[in-house]
């Protein structure tokens, strides 16, 4: 056979091997690691699974920030809780994302660097502990709208991991409404605490869930993978249909005087979003983007010494079995 034939035989079975892909997605089957998978679809999931365990780790740090100040045994053993679950939840996708050939090491490197992104809403600064009731309400709330439709994503690994991070995010969501209800049935004082805590977060929650529509790059590749199951925009409606009634139970007020029911739409209209912050925040300049890349860093060159430690005495158990095996 020829160079050029043997070529054309190359890209005939490597189009029969995409088409076998886009019919088993298209079936709603599971891609696992060791199949056939195009670059492009392996590249995106190791962007999106690498850049969400990212988020789950730095996410720790905002709530971290006030695990010694919680106001209550039964309140720093809930808010302990929930910040060792997202520990877990970035162990899981860290992971899952390994599974598609990429080391631990490259994953850290790259958030290190900044290279990697993480979601931008944990740039913004956790200055009372409403802000402990508003994340768990609004941030998890909206993590939960963004994440459980990723349960029946096309990728194995990441689904599956999914299910568990969805089940352990309601208990962040309650935690976070049951600390803003306290406020709210507390003093004046205290309810002022959760309005400030609210109009903090309450844009923030809104872009975390992604640009609009037009300008997100990778939504149509990512919809036509079912890497991404509905838009930014879907789902940003969606969480503010769900979270509006929650804040009139609690006595709130959203901070949109353009927010408002549309009979018509069946949803909310809500007012113009600040793009522009959202903007710079994912380039670096948020409130708190050095401290989160400063403690990220520093924690990871505090455990060189345990990293080596465990190298070390992992060497000295297989030399131990190699040295007992030859006794044998
Ligand atoms: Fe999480
Ligand atoms: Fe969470």
């Amino acid at each position: 056979m020829s160079e050029a034939q043997l070529k054309n035989t190359g890209t005939e079975r490597s189009r029969s091997l995409e088409e076998i892909f886009e019919q088993r997605i298209a079936n709603d089957e599971k891609i696992e690691p060791k199949d056939w998978m195009p670059e492009k679809y392996r590249k995106t999931h190791i962007r999106q699974i690498s850049q969400h365990a990212h988020s789950e780790i730095v996410g720790m740090l905002p709530e971290g920030n006030w695990i010694t100040r919680a106001p209550s045994l039964r309140r720093k053993v809930a808010l302990l809780a929930k910040v060792q679950d997202e520990a877990g939840h970035g162990l899981y996708l860290y992971s899952a994302c390994e599974t598609l050939g990429i080391s631990r090491d490259e994953l850290y490197d790259q958030l290190h660097s900044g290279k990697a992104k993480y979601s931008s809403i944990f740039n913004y600064p956790t200055v009372t502990w409403a802000d402990m009731g508003a994340i768990g309400w609004l941030v998890d709330g909206a993590a939960i709208i963004n994440q459980v439709p990723l349960c029946n994503t096309s990728y194995g690994p990441y689904a599956r991991a999914m299910i568990r991070v969805c089940k352990e995010e309601s208990f962040h969501q309650r935690q976070g409404f049951e600390i803003m209800m306290s406020l709210c049935n507390g003093t004046e004082v205290q309810k002022q605490m959760a309005q400030d805590a609210l109009n903090r977060w309450w844009w923030p929650s809104l872009m975390m869930l992604g640009p609009t529509d037009s300008e997100s790059v990778h939504t149509e590749q990512s919809m036509k993978w079912k890497l991404k199951r509905k838009t930014n925009d879907e789902l940003r409606q969606q969480f503010i249909d769900q979270t509006v009634p929650q804040a009139d139970i609690l006595g709130l007020t959203i901070p949109d005087p353009d927010l408002k029911w549309n009979e018509e739409t069946g949803h909310y209209d809500f007012g113009e979003i600040d793009w522009e912050e959202f903007w710079q925040v994912v380039k670096g300049h948020g409130p708190c983007n050095k401290e989160r890349m400063n403690a990220r860093v520093g924690a990871w060159e505090r455990g060189t010494w345990v990293r080596d430690a465990a190298m070390a005495y992992a060497e000295k158990q297989q030399d131990k079995k190699v040295n007992s095996a030859k006794a044998v």
